[in-house]
């Protein structure tokens, strides 16, 4: 079964979203993300969600946001950072399509995310001290789902763009295909 899709893994910061959409104008793709299906089907923000109801059940939403995008193709879909915790979600996102994880150094994400205050799990006394942890405890997880590994500190998120939609189709021409 060839890859339908190109899914986009990555810690907070490494620019998911904005690499998505840019490589899905590229292949003529539609651009979906789990976080806005997420806030949309919650009718609240992710913060919100985060303060009223807990992380556990944004986790439960975000693994049904995930099951609803079986059987879809030509989509680049941009995930949530956590969205490889659970070994279900894995599995899916690997069934989705073409796996492809960002990267970058501690201080590049550090310097990304402090410009915002959406992401609840970083509000903390020490977000670069949590960033380090988090990355400890995740960088297995996104390497082992994913099929190609992007390190974005240093480049452009175009170059970045255009790299993604160049390898996928290299791997696997028939994307393009309808
Ligand atoms: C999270 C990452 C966020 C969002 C939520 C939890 C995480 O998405 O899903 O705040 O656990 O890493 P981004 O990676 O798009 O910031």
């Amino acid at each position: 079964m060839f890859p339908q899709n190109i899914v986009l893994i990555g810690f907070m910061g490494t620019g998911k979203s904005s690499i998505g959409k840019r490589a899905a104008r590229i292949l003529g793709f539609r651009f979906v993300d789990t976080d806005h299906l997420i806030t949309e089907r919650a009718g609240m923000e992710i913060p919100q969600i985060f303060a009223l109801h807990g992380e556990a059940h944004f986790r439960d939403l975000e693994t049904e946001t995930l099951r609803s995008l079986e059987n879809t193709s030509h989509q680049v879909v941009a995930t949530g950072g956590g969205i490889v915790l659970r070994e279900e979600n894995r599995r899916q996102l690997r069934s989705l399509g073409f796996t492809v994880a960002l990267t970058a150094r501690e201080d590049v994400l550090f310097e990304r995310v402090s410009r915002n205050t959406k992401r609840p799990l970083l509000q903390t006394a020490d977000p670069q001290g949590t960033i380090h942890n988090m990355v400890q405890e995740r960088a297995a997880l996104y390497a082992d789902t994913a099929q190609f590994l992007v390190d974005t500190s240093d480049l452009g998120q175009q170059a970045l763009a255009e790299l993604i939609a160049h390898e996928a189709l290299s791997r696997f021409p028939s994307l393009t295909s309808t």
